[in-house]
């Protein structure tokens, strides 16, 4: 039965290796036995996870709440807000595909609170992907996937878990060339790519990187704090910038971030990850 569901899913052909000399920039699968599952509630994890999928050739199947969660956004935090504090164990459907099947398990999810999404919570509760290696990847509105994958780990401790790729929502149109350099560098996939520069050494801002950082960060939904220091690097499509942040929590804590921006060249400043320490 499991077979049949797999073999139904997966678009991989003979999957096997060639080299990445072979076919430059074209991708080659590496593993044959890897499975993307994933859940997403508003379709942008479901993006990657389709793009990690086609980029590998690999399988993919979906995690599904058996209760979907409403498509407006406040209700979903209300839902997600009283199901926390009643710690709710949201059910969820069974997987089309076994997961004795795969040894390498790309997990992918939004970030909700910090860390994975509650039918996440619930698939890692109910799976053993003991022996594995599970590689996380995530989408957000501004960060969380190093918690996250702490806290894949920490429900799995059994799994070899590594930290993936992740990307904010209003960045999803650049997941396709993002998904691929993730893929080279870290890997998962056969293929060339040019390396991208080290950052310099970090120094305190000029009013024109403050700038830079405002015009990328201003008009997110939260206030993400005051630049302090920046690094830089220049890449061949722009500049990157990687500023250390203060702020100021909700519980008026100090709290320090490292926020991550990219200058296209001809393009706006657009912030790509925030790291909360
Ligand atoms: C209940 C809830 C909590 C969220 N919490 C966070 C958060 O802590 N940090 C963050 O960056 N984004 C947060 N988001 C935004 C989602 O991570 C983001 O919209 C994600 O790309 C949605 O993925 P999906 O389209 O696959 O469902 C939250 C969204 C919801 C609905």
């Amino acid at each position: 039965m499991a077979a049949i569901a797999v073999s139904a899913l997966c678009s991989c052909g003979s999957k096997s290796a060639a080299t990445a000399e072979s076919n430059n920039n074209v991708p080659t699968v590496v593993s044959d036995s890897t499975l993307v599952v994933y859940y997403s509630q508003t379709g942008a994890t479901k993006a990657v996870a389709e793009e990690i999928q086609k980029q590998l050739g690999c399988s993919i199947a979906a995690i599904e709440a058996v209760k979907p969660y409403d498509n407006d956004y406040d209700a979903t935090i209300a839902r997600w807000r009283s199901e926390l504090e009643a710690g709710t164990k949201v059910e969820i459907k069974p997987l089309a595909v076994s997961l004795d099947d795969y040894n390498t398990i790309f997990l992918g999810f939004p970030i909700w609170g910090g860390t994975y999404a509650l039918p996440v919570a619930t698939f890692l509760a109910d799976n053993s992907l003991e022996g594995k290696r599970v590689v996380t990847f995530a989408t957000f509105g501004s960060g969380g996937i190093d918690l996250a994958t702490a806290d894949v780990s920490k429900a799995q401790p059994k799994a070899e878990v590594i930290k993936g790729f992740g990307i904010r929502n209003a960045r999803i149109n650049k997941a396709p060339g993002e998904v691929m350099r993730f893929l080279i560098e870290d890997g998962y996939m056969a293929g060339k790519i040019e390396p991208l520069p080290e950052y310099s050494a970090a120094v305190p801002v000029t009013p024109k990187e403050d700038s830079i950082f405002n015009a990328a960060c201003g008009s997110y939904k939260y206030p993400l704090g005051s630049p302090v220091t920046v690094a830089t690097r220049t890449t061949d499509s722009g500049t990157d910038y990687r500023f250390e942040v203060r702020s100021q929590a909700p519980d008026a804590e100090e709290a320090s971030s490292t926020i991550y921006v990219t200058v296209p060249d001809g393009a706006a400043p657009e912030f790509t990850e925030v790291v909360r320490h």
